[in-house]
């Protein structure tokens, strides 16, 4: 096969929506833009991210069908790669269908990871692969049951929601109200439906990364990481796990990447416990927690998204053990860093300044990553560049 790439901004341009414009969708768009594409990112606020470094944007609300067709319609893109869940996937069928454009990974992959209960039951119920207990209840009175099914402690999540929006766990009885509540808050959608799952007492959780390409499918490294209000703050590469457990690792996520089909990277989540994996959830997409690709290998999950949803070869070398640490901004204003020298002291160590226009709350504003000799020293490293960091909210 040829694969041919037009010149952007003119009648020839490659043309790439990008649905989503954060800080992941940036480094994408930068990918895409080396290899000559025409970046269109689109989020629902103006200077997000990855509009800053796009050809073009656009501000529309992408939960509404109407308003991401005529989108569609005016920009014509070959390629749709969504970087959030919170998207009008039905749409997204329906321009696959007609073959208008190519979704990645593909339509039904997000219309089934965009909800917590459409890629659950495809893992465990269609596929067979391990997971924690669960149960799906749209009621007070049918989370009581379902808390005395799965017994304490469990955790509650809406089936729509994502970073951890609305999750909790419940340790006592007295707490299932307060997680209804919280649930109800959470979600993405009206009305409120959940998942109860037990309680999983992991050893450690991974991301599995993930890369289906014109070549086959790819695994990365193990990537380790640590996870506080359902938002990543650190992560690692290698994980260190056992050939059983990694093989495993690699099993389920080939088998649940498969299942979804289409090219792309894909993030797949693993609860670890001695030999045994679970499977929590897949991003159909590059993973905040594989931020740490781009110091542990030559081309970073990002540069291989844009290599595999352009059909070109994929291939990644590993450099040696790294991590990632977020930094966080909370407050009202615009961020304004300062100690950028200082985080840059150490040799193998890199930041990424998002350019969030705007924080309201906490956000995450920028990211350190260093690689070293061991992962402990690659965690110390990237921490101590996390820590120089200073971020003010003017
Ligand atoms: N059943 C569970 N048992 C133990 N910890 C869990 C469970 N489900 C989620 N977690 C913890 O919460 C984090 C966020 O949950 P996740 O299902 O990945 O939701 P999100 O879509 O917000 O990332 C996980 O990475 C893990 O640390
Ligand atoms: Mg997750």
């Amino acid at each position: 096969m040829t694969v041919s790439i037009g010149t952007p901004l003119t009648s020839t341009a490659t043309r790439a929506l990008l649905l989503g414009s954060g800080e992941l969708g940036k480094e994408v768009a930068i990918e895409l833009s080396r290899l000559g594409v025409e970046v269109v990112a689109v989020d629902r606020y103006a200077d997000a991210p990855a509009m800053q470094v796009a050809h073009r944007a656009h501000v529309i609300d992408m939960l509404d069908p109407d308003a991401l067709r005529g989108l569609i319609a005016l920009e014509r893109p070959q390629l749709i790669i969504p970087e959030i869940e919170a998207i009008a996937t039905s749409v997204l069928a329906e321009v696959e269908a007609a073959g208008d454009a190519t979704v990645i990974p593909t339509a039904r992959a997000t219309m089934l990871t965009m909800d917590r209960e459409g890629i659950r039951r495809l893992a465990a119920e269609e596929l067979g692969l391990p997971t924690s207990p669960f149960w799906f209840v749209d009621t007070l009175d049918g989370l009581r049951d379902a808390v005395s099914e799965v017994g304490l402690p469990c955790v509650v999540k809406p089936v729509m929601s994502s970073s951890g929006k609305g999750q909790s766990v419940i340790r006592s009885l007295e707490d299932v109200e307060k997680a209804w509540t919280y649930a109800a808050e959470g979600g993405r959608a009206g009305g409120t439906r959940v998942i109860v799952e037990g309680f999983v007492d992991f050893d450690y959780e991974i991301t599995q990364l993930t890369v289906r390409h014109e070549g086959g499918t790819t695994f990365l490294a193990p990537i380790g990481h640590v996870q506080v209000d359902g938002d990543y703050r650190e992560s690692w590469q290698p994980q260190p796990m056992s050939d059983a457990a990694r093989g495993r690792a690699q099993e389920i996520a080939g088998a649940v990447t498969g299942a979804l089909g289409g090219r792309g990277v894909f993030g797949v989540e693993l609860f670890v416990r001695g030999d045994e994996v679970l499977f929590n959830e897949v991003s159909p997409r590059p993973h905040d927690t594989g931020l740490v690709t781009l110091a542990a290998y030559d081309r970073s999950e990002f540069a291989l998204h844009a290599r595999a949803v352009l059909g070109l070869p994929v291939e990644a070398a590993f450099l040696g053990p790294s991590a990632s640490c977020a930094v966080l901004a909370e407050g009202s204003g615009v961020p304004v860093f300062s100690g950028v020298d200082d985080a840059l002291a150490e040799p193998h160590t890199d930041v990424r300044l998002f350019g969030k226009p705007r924080v309201d709350g906490r956000r995450r504003v920028a990211v350190a990553v260093a690689r070293a000799g061991s992962v402990d020293e690659a965690r110390e490293r990237a921490r101590a560049a996390a820590g120089a960091l200073r971020v003010d909210l003017v």
